[in-house]
């Protein structure tokens, strides 16, 4: 694989189409400070979530994931001056970050994150009774990856558009005796995609700044 191509060609479509502000930038610069993992999405990926919530005027966002509010920050800046975008994450020191990152990016007044486990906070959200959501990103932990699609569901109506990162694994979805853990989750998530009668879904495979990987896109039918 011409992986330096793909870089090229991801930074070639970033800088004309998704350039980051002093806010991403920063962000960025932030997780490398707090010596968090480099994980978030790329520029040319946010600003595919964008066209995402647009196509789907989205005013209701639910996030997995936070890690510093990368993807929270080109998600929340796709809603109406009115939106609202929930994000959850289980690491407090990751919500700080992402905190001080969202205030920087002039989004903190449309994003609440929930710190805690999704496990456990998607539940009290289904029983709380809370409005559907129009656009739903997960990407925290991928081994209960079929788990958090389900609850997500139930935090859905017809309509909504679920999106999930890391589907493809460098192409590790493949083997199919994969001891991998965060492999066999995404490995069930596919499955469970696949037959689901409530969804109409699909994966993109990815190539650009960051490892060959995919994202699964679902529509609530
Ligand atoms: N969406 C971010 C990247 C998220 S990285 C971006 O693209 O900018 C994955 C995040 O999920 C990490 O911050 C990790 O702490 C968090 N996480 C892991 N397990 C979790 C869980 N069970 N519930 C909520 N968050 C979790
Ligand atoms: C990992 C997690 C992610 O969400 C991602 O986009 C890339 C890597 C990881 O846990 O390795
Ligand atoms: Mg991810």
């Amino acid at each position: 694989m011409d992986t330096q191509l793909f870089e090229k060609v991801d930074l070639y479509i970033s800088q004309l189409l998704a350039p980051e502000d002093d806010a991403l930038k920063e962000t960025i610069r932030s997780i490398d400070d707090a010596g968090m993992p480099q994980i978030s999405i790329t520029p040319s990926q946010g600003k595919f979530l964008q066209i995402l919530a647009k196509l789907c005027h989205a005013k209701r966002i639910l996030e997995l994931g936070t890690l510093g509010g990368y993807s929270t920050i080109w998600l929340a800046r796709a809603l109406p001056i009115d939106g609202k975008l929930i994000t959850i994450e289980i690491d407090p020191q990751h919500a700080e970050v992402a905190q001080k990152n969202l205030i920087n990016a002039g989004v903190a007044d449309r994003v609440d994150i929930h710190v805690g486990k999704s496990l456990e906070l998607l539940p009290q959200l289904v029983d709380k009774g809370e409005e559907p959501f129009d656009l739903i990103f997960i990407d925290a932990d991928k081994p209960p990856y079929a788990k958090y699609f389900e609850l997500c569901l139930r935090l859905a109506r017809q309509g909504s558009v679920i999106v999930l990162d890391n589907v493809i694994r460098e192409g590790m979805v493949l083997e199919e005796q994969s001891d991998d853990e965060r492999v066999q989750g995404v490995q069930k998530l596919n499955k469970l995609l696949s037959g689901h009668p409530k969804v109409t879904a699909t994966i993109l495979q990815q190539v650009g700044a960051k490892e060959y990987d995919g994202m699964a896109i679902a529509i609530v039918n």
